[in-house]
């Protein structure tokens, strides 16, 4: 692997205190290039612009495929990733149904490891602080021809992340769009998933939602997943979730809150489930929690959903479910806790 060093950092002139999500970013970026049938030489430079032709081939077919991890220091200055290898896997198979070479793993975590070396001063310590880490591939080949890119560019950038205590949001159930169908790229992180998200999700933003849950394309009677965030619903004192399937993203911290909700003696149904049996709840008043769960706020609470026309409250509780399961995935994420899962990686 070659290694350019930044002739200067950055660090110096970027606000901490006044970060916007995705935005800054560190002095150094990973690039691998394939062509010729293989993935070339890997490559750690310093953070730049990159030329392209306007006949790129992602520009016309969209073949891009992204991850989303974050790198965490404990207050001993340490630095750990949380289940990378889950992220690496998962952007393979997303690679795969987009018909993208895969990536070879020791490419992947040897450049990972490098940039997070060359970069660990832009990882400030303090629970919720955080680099987020965003590896994609997309095709480069200069060509406008509809088949599958010849050249492909793996890239792995980072950027500083704030302590941000995602506040409660509400939620609007998709009656009428669909995020993903069967046999369809739902569970990939294929940039074109989140492009056909923005128009319904400002059309919601506009009724005071800010996030859509998705429903199952067919009948919209079944619950599925947010916009970022996989969805958990408790009635009673259980928990529920939907299956992964081949329209719901396998989230990481979706299948982490799972195994910890589950030690922690918490019953979880992994199930369809039907959005009547939500609002029945709802009136009922069995329906206690609901909250999304994902790599940028590991656990977002809920305060309200809309369907049909009504907005449906959840209750304020003292001591939710949600935040002890937060605490317990950021306790492993920062090093305060024990780890009987392995999912905590150290990086140098
Ligand atoms: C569509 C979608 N669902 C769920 C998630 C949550 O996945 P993870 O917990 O791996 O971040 C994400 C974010 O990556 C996402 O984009």
């Amino acid at each position: 692997m070659k290694i350019e060093k930044a002739s200067a950092s950055n660090l110096e002139n970027v606000d901490f205190e006044n970060l916007t999500f995705g935005s800054v970013f560190t002095d150094h970026m990973f690039v691998c290039k394939y062509k010729d049938g293989k993935w070339q030489t890997p490559e750690v430079l310093p953070y730049k612009s990159l030329s392209f032709e306007p006949s790129m081939s992602v520009l016309h077919y969209g073949q891009a495929v992204f991850e989303g991890m974050k790198a965490y220091k404990d207050d001993h200055g340490k630095v750990w990733l949380f289940r990378p290898d889950q992220n690496f896997k998962r952007i393979n198979r997303s690679a795969e149904r987009l018909q993208i070479p895969t990536f070879p793993e020791n490419f992947f975590f040897k450049g990972l490891r490098s940039l997070l070396d060359l970069d660990k001063e832009w990882i400030k310590p303090g629970i919720g602080n955080s680099l987020y880490v965003r590896p994609f591939v997309f095709s480069s080949q200069a060509c406008v021809q509809a088949s599958p890119s010849l050249e492909y560019t793996f890239i792995i950038i980072c950027c500083p992340v704030k302590a941000y205590y995602g506040g409660e949001v509400n939620v609007l159930i998709a009656e009428e769009f669909s995020r993903a169908a069967d046999g369809g790229i739902g569970y990939t992180k294929a940039a074109g998933n989140y492009a056909a998200q923005f128009y319904p999700t400002a059309l919601a933003q506009k009724k005071g939602y800010q996030q859509i849950v998705w429903t199952d394309a067919k009948s919209h009677e079944f619950l599925e997943e947010a916009g970022t965030m996989n969805i958990f619903f408790r009635i009673d004192n259980k928990l529920l979730t939907a299956p992964t399937n081949d329209r719901i993203l396998d989230g990481v911290t979706r299948k982490s809150v799972i195994q910890i909700a589950r030690d922690s003696g918490i019953e979880v149904e992994v199930r369809p489930i039907r959005i009547d049996e939500i609002v029945d709840a709802s009136r009922n008043n069995s329906l206690k929690e609901m909250f999304g769960s994902g790599t940028a706020v590991v656990i977002n609470p809920i305060k309200s959903y809309g369907y049909k026309g009504v907005n449906y409250k959840l209750p304020k509780l003292e001591d939710p479910v949600a935040k002890q399961l937060k605490d317990k995935i950021m306790s492993i994420q920062y090093n305060i806790s024990e780890d009987p899962y392995g999912w905590r990686v150290a990086v140098d």
